[in-house]
């Protein structure tokens, strides 16, 4: 491979961006010169489309993926004295929105390979809690960096135990595992999406809750706005312009610029796929050369995942440290997804119990660029930016 010349701040590679083109640009402008910039029609015509792509019945659009989250565990009844299984190794935000439901949450494991908290994870942590006398209400699997894990074995558990199961999908629109895909709902309550700019659909802000239960999707979509409805019997009492407020919500409604991005990105989200899975297959081939053999592991194939990161994990703390440092300052935004969120000051308690497969997960993760338009001369600097490192006694 040939050596480049070191990238500075006004060529740098982010670990992630949005894809933006001409059409997103008209969308947006198209709504902006319409009646309605908020609360108008293109909210549902792009709900409309995330059932499309999801295979969900029911789609609500708000401001965040943190919101939608807050909403779904909200419109499930969440509250003070119940307790929700949250894997360690996601962003705060699946857990926090527990905390402002009033509710507890209980850490599960995930695998050190994947980052991932599959059936085995959810098990321990759940049976610990019923041990004790709190069963847990909710599970929370995360279908983290893309990749889905056995929702069907997890939503068997959660039955057992009565518990609901909302799926945090930020990661992970247009994954699939075998049939299922992912935000379908098959086998679960809700799922959420976000669409961040660095997620598969840049909307600015926003995100999504998606359900398959009629009764569910009405809460949510009342809460997304103050609580407020039209119901029939207000409508009858007062007249055409009544509406009634029957529960304490949020103001959580996405705009219809929002919606028309949303919307104009949805287009693309299977060829963006198509890329990222490009992207990821030559990463793997790339770093299953010598040169990194003893350095880095790659991560496991996975066809269906959506690849919203690609992780590699380094054999120890130091060695990704270093390897942090040196890629930024060659000019290569890489990240570490995510530390235990257990560990945040906010969560932390006098006597902390770290998990084996979360602790050594984090220890060695890095996120490399993975974005549809990652350029192949951007990847190649990427990866021969890499190889230096793991050939440097920097190491
Ligand atoms: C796994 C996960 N869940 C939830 C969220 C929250 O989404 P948002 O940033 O749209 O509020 C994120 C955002 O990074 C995420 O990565």
């Amino acid at each position: 491979m040939s050596k480049k010349a070191q990238r500075t701040k006004d060529d740098w590679i982010p670990y992630a961006r949005q894809c933006i083109d001409e059409s997103d640009i008209e969308a947006v402008v198209e709504a902006l010169k319409s009646d309605f910039v908020t609360q108008g029609p293109r909210v549902g015509y792009f709900e409309d489309g995330l059932k499309e792509a999801t295979g969900a019945r029911y789609a609500i659009a708000v401001s965040s993926g943190t919101a939608a989250l807050h909403l779904a565990y909200q419109g499930l009844g969440m509250g003070g004295g119940d307790v929700g299984i949250v894997p360690s190794i996601t962003f705060a935000a699946t857990a926090n929105a527990l905390r402002h439901c009033g509710a507890e949450v209980a850490w599960c494991d995930v695998e050190a390979t994947s980052g991932l908290a599959g059936l085995s994870n959810f098990e321990k942590t759940g049976d610990a809690l019923v041990a004790v006398g709190k069963s847990p209400k909710l599970l929370v699997p995360v279908s983290f960096a893309g990749r889905l894990c056995d929702l069907s074995a997890i939503s068997e558990y959660a039955a057992k135990h009565g518990a609901y199961v909302v799926e945090d999908a930020a990661h992970s629109i247009g994954a699939v595992r075998g049939d299922l895909r992912s935000a379908s709902c098959d086998f679960s309550d809700a799922a959420i999406l976000s669409f961040h700019p660095v997620k598969h659909i840049c909307a600015g802000e926003g995100g999504a809750v998606l359900t398959n239960d009629e009764t569910l999707a009405r809460r949510v979509r009342s809460l997304r706005s103050h609580g407020i409805e039209k119901t029939p019997e207000i409508l009858e009492s007062e007249g055409g312009w009544a509406y009634a407020q029957t529960e304490l919500g949020w103001n959580y409604r996405m705009t219809d610029l929002q919606a028309s991005l949303g919307g104009s990105q949805l287009r693309k989200l299977d060829s963006n796929i198509g890329r990222r899975r490009e992207i990821a297959a030559r990463y793997h081939e790339a770093f299953g050369e010598e040169a990194f053999r003893g350095s880095l592991e790659r991560p496991i194939p996975d066809e269906g995942s959506a690849w919203h990161l690609y992780v590699v994990r380094f054999v120890s703390k130091e060695l990704r440290r270093a390897v942090y440092g040196f890629m930024h300052a060659n000019g290569v935004g890489v990240q570490v997804h995510y530390m235990p969120v257990y560990r945040h000051p906010y969560y932390r308690t006098d006597s902390p119990v770290l998990q084996s497969g979360a602790e050594a997960f984090y220890s060695g993760c890095l996120s490399l660029p993975m974005y549809p338009s990652l350029s192949d001369e951007e990847q190649s600097y990427v990866i021969e930016t890499m190889e230096r490192f793991c050939n440097s006694t920097e190491k």
